[in-house]
């Protein structure tokens, strides 16, 4: 069995646990800090080697990380909910260098759609599957052919009807939570949103991840589209498992 760390690190909590990337499944226990205040490069950086030195010791394990923004060749290229000191920074050498070891970074909707179509809800699925996480924004992961294009970023496409505010303005969950939105008015606005990704791109599937979709009992039924939509079935496990699969490629990037 192969085994990597996955971190997820979020908005309000970093989290990480050993997975094995064979059977898709977490072999520790999952530990997980608060997000420092700001979410700064070098505090967070400091979590994320903290948990990483309790989660292995020995340091002898491959570690991959999942961050909310464009990462591309381990360089974040926007910061839409997190500090914007992250901008252009080189989050795989910051970590590098504070864990002692390679790390490979990449976007937390892309590990969650990862670890989904390898190990969830869009297993073995052909076509096109859209993965979107619903949280303090919306995150989305494109999946052809079970191949990974990344750095989708669809939470931002801006919706007709609404004043002009994109798609995480106007139905992240935050949205839902804010303003204290019934799941009836939020499904509503998901409506609007997964309608507009089906006529832009024709899946074959939709994925619903992200904390909530835990709750998913609540609101799915409520979407109206025409593509199938279900839950992810890492919940909030996704982004863990997913960057600790992708964790291996980091040698392997161009
Ligand atoms: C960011 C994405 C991220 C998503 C979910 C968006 O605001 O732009 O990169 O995947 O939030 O965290």
């Amino acid at each position: 069995m192969r085994r990597t760390i996955g971190i997820d690190i979020g908005g309000t909590g970093i989290k990480g646990a050993i997975v094995d990337i064979d059977a898709g499944a977490l072999v520790s226990e999952r530990l997980k800090m608060a997000t420092p205040a700001g979410a700064r490069p070098d505090d967070v950086a400091a979590v994320v080697a903290a948990l990483v030195a309790q989660l292995d010791p020995e340091g002898t394990l491959p570690l991959g990380v999942c961050f909310p923004a464009i990462i591309i060749d381990e360089v974040a290229r926007s910061a839409a909910n997190v500090s914007h000191e992250w901008i252009d920074l080189h989050v795989g050498d910051l970590l590098e260098k504070a864990t002692g070891r390679a790390v490979h970074v990449v976007n937390d909707a892309d590990a969650a759609g990862y670890a989904e179509s390898q190990f969830g809800a869009a297993h073995g699925v052909g076509g096109l599957v859209m993965v979107t996480t619903l949280g303090t924004g919306i995150g989305s992961a494109l999946i052809y052919n079970g191949v990974l294009i990344p750095n989708a970023e669809l939470g931002h496409i801006p919706l007709t009807g609404t004043n002009g505010r994109s798609a995480e303005e106007y139905a992240a969950n935050s949205v839902r939570e804010r303003k204290a939105l019934s799941f009836e008015r939020w499904a509503k606005r998901l409506t609007k949103f997964y309608r507009t990704l089906e006529a832009l791109f024709s899946p074959q599937l939709f994925v619903v991840g992200g904390g909530v979709s835990k709750q998913h009992a609540e609101f799915l039924h409520l979407i109206s589209v025409n593509t199938p939509i279900v839950p992810a079935q890492h919940f909030n496990n996704a982004g863990i498992l997913g960057a600790a699969a992708l964790a291996p490629f980091h040698h392997d990037e161009a």
